[in-house]
């Protein structure tokens, strides 16, 4: 690979189906009748919302919103902005954040603060990842796949430099 680093799976395809449907039964449990606003953080939850989202078998619907907090490579900016900012009206909706990961919880911090300011009747976050090791402010999460260790993680949506999106299990990159 050219990154000079190679991808080593931390969590297989396997144990990712298994956390999403049990992700899955926990929100459907919540949401059957709310009709809910899935709403995915572009890009990193966009595999993870897509399997999601195939087992809920109840009325909701979808949007993203797109915010940035990585520049190229493996440290994080410390900036957030919003890339794209909703499109759907949130006053009184129930909704649910999809992210693929909390690291330091800024971009997940900045997003609830300005969902929250739309005044939605709930506002729930589900994360595919949280690795609470790097937490620089306290993020709720309330449905939670995996917790991770302190290794820079790609595949599953996760990237490195928009590398490596596409692989299918969880990996963390190792020095080559
Ligand atoms: C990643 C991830 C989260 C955020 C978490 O997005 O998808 O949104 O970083 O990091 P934080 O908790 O330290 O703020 P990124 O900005 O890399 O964009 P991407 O989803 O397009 O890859």
């Amino acid at each position: 690979m050219d990154s000079g680093h190679r991808p080593k799976v931390l969590h297989t395809k396997e144990e990712i189906a298994a956390t999403v449907r049990r992700l899955a039964g926990e929100i459907r449990r919540d949401y059957r009748d709310k009709h809910p606003l899935v709403l995915g953080v572009l890009k990193g939850s966009f595999i993870f919302l897509a399997d999601l989202i195939r087992l809920l078998d109840f009325p909701l619907e979808v949007d993203f919103v797109r915010l940035a907090s990585y520049g190229r490579g493996r440290e994080s900016s410390g900036k957030v902005k919003v890339v794209q900012g909703l499109r759907t009206p949130i006053k009184g909706r129930h909704v649910l954040v999809v992210e693929d990961i909390v690291d330091t919880g800024l971009t997940t911090a900045c997003l609830l603060d300005y969902l929250r300011r739309k005044r939605p009747a709930s506002l729930r976050l589900c994360a595919l990842t949280d690795k609470p090791s790097r937490r620089k402010t306290p993020v709720d999460i309330d449905y939670l796949g995996f917790t991770v260790p302190d290794r820079f993680l790609v595949g599953y949506g996760l990237d490195w430099g928009e590398k490596y999106r596409n692989l299918p299990e969880i990996c963390f990159l190792e020095d080559e």
